[in-house]
């Protein structure tokens, strides 16, 4: 469907602004900042509403002709042609059932909505998509990021498809090997800093101007856009039916916020008829934002982290404002469960054929804590988003073989002698 037919009218709208969620400075859309100059604080992108509201809206993303998860929304996602817009395609993950991570959460209705199976292995996808677009958009002339390895893998990747150099700061001998040497294999120039997260994002917040690249952590609000497609796409395969928990693992704050946004956008637009409660989850190594919340979030105390999730080893969170109201606004929750919750659940997750990097299974480790907190009713629809792909942290895998006792332990390869005797004498199945 061309854009401007009047069939598409309901997916086009006009072009937005960025403003800023703290003192309601705003700057147009094409604006290359990714903070407020006057307050430095976070910017948010306005759209004009859709024209289509409820059951004709959805219709309108059911009949795109996009093969984009993403793009697919595009009324509630960014202006633009057509012709701009950077794809693989992404999104499009399914929502898993399995009998085995159901009865090890006591949830009785439960959904995986695996974002592990995007193109480079993680969600950050669907945001790269809208960002990568939106840096050729304003014509920049390279991108930059800072990450624990998924963002920095997406970027990598999606730069690479649209010609861009790509820079990425990671923290040293921090970062999961599956998501380093992927980075590597895009191409991007990769900078191991000798600090952690928050030093890296510190680092490209401040020299991204001075080097004249594209800042695209989800600080910036072109990726906030994109990850809201997650909860549109899990909304339409309920049938806009929305289930009661939504839980996700929580680190910078940027998936959260952007979850919140969709959730607020669905209710506005008449998409659904109330919004799920967000569960949000970090690792009790680094827990900012459960600490917070635990405090009426009054304040973000920062932490060191220390987690084996190293996804979510993140102290303070850049995305801490526009994650309060998603909280607030949904009757969420915050919780942090330990290293041990979270890998019990990933070797669930794992031995379930689904499979989830560590960091993912804290929201499955989290539907299981509050399901035996009381929280979670047994009768409740719960959905629960594993953010990234098994492959992205072998060694975990490796480590957990040695040391985890267990039905979930996965199991070393044992080495045979190449005849059937020796091989049918190992080859006990349980
Ligand atoms: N799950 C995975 C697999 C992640 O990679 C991340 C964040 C999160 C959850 C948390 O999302 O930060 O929006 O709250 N990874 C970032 C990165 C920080 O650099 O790849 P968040």
């Amino acid at each position: 469907m061309p854009e401007g037919s009047p069939a598409a009218r309901g997916t086009t709208p006009v072009p937005s602004i960025q403003r800023c969620l703290r003192c309601g400075h705003t700057l147009p859309e094409l604006d290359a900042r990714s903070v407020c100059p006057q307050c430095g604080g976070l910017l948010e992108l306005v759209h004009s509403p859709p024209e289509l509201r409820g059951a004709a809206l959805a219709e309108s993303f059911r009949r795109s002709t996009s093969p984009s998860g993403v793009w697919r929304f595009g009324a509630l996602v960014l202006p633009g042609s057509e012709r701009d817009r950077v794809s693989f395609p992404e999104g499009n993950t399914p929502a898993l059932e399995s009998d085995r991570v159901r009865r090890w959460t006591g949830a009785t209705w439960l959904r995986l909505k695996h974002e592990g199976l995007n193109p480079t292995g993680s969600f950050k996808d669907r945001g790269m998509a809208v960002g990568v677009t939106q840096a050729l958009r304003i014509g920049a002339r390279g991108v930059v990021c800072a990450s624990t390895g998924n963002t920095g893998a997406s970027l990598a990747s999606y730069a690479a498809r649209a010609g861009l150099p790509a820079l990425v700061l990671v923290p040293a001998g921090r970062i999961a090997v599956g998501k380093l040497t992927q980075t590597m294999a895009y191409g991007a120039r990769i900078l191991a800093v000798r600090g952690d997260f928050d030093d890296c994002l510190r680092l490209v917040r401040e020299a991204s101007d001075e080097l004249g690249l594209y800042l695209l952590n989800s600080v910036n609000p072109f990726r906030i856009e994109g990850q809201k497609t997650i909860v549109l796409e899990l909304l339409e395969q309920l049938g806009w039916d929305p289930p009661d928990w939504l839980a996700l693992p929580a680190g910078n704050l940027g998936n959260t916020a952007a979850f919140g946004a969709a959730l607020r956008e669905a209710l506005a637009f008449g998409l659904i008829p109330r919004a799920p409660r967000l569960l949000a989850v970090q690792s009790s190594g680094a827990a900012p934002f459960a600490a917070s919340f635990d405090d009426d979030f009054r304040t973000l105390k920062p932490v060191k982290a220390c987690t084996i999730a190293t996804a979510i080893n993140i102290g303070n969170p850049a995305s801490f404002e526009r994650a309060v109201p998603a909280i607030r606004e949904t009757r969420g929750i915050v919780r942090a469960v330990s290293d041990e919750e979270i890998l019990d659940a990933k070797g669930e997750v794992d031995a379930a054929g689904i499979g989830c990097e560590p960091a993912s299974a804290a929201s499955v480790a989290g539907v299981r804590r509050l399901v035996h907190e009381g929280f979670i009713s047994p009768g409740e629809r719960v959905v629960a988003v594993l953010t990234g792909h098994v492959l992205k942290d072998p060694d975990i895998i490796l480590s957990e073989a040695e040391s985890r006792r267990g039905a979930s332990r996965p199991s070393r390869p044992a080495e045979v002698e190449p005849t059937i005797a020796a091989v049918a004498a190992a080859a006990r199945l349980s």
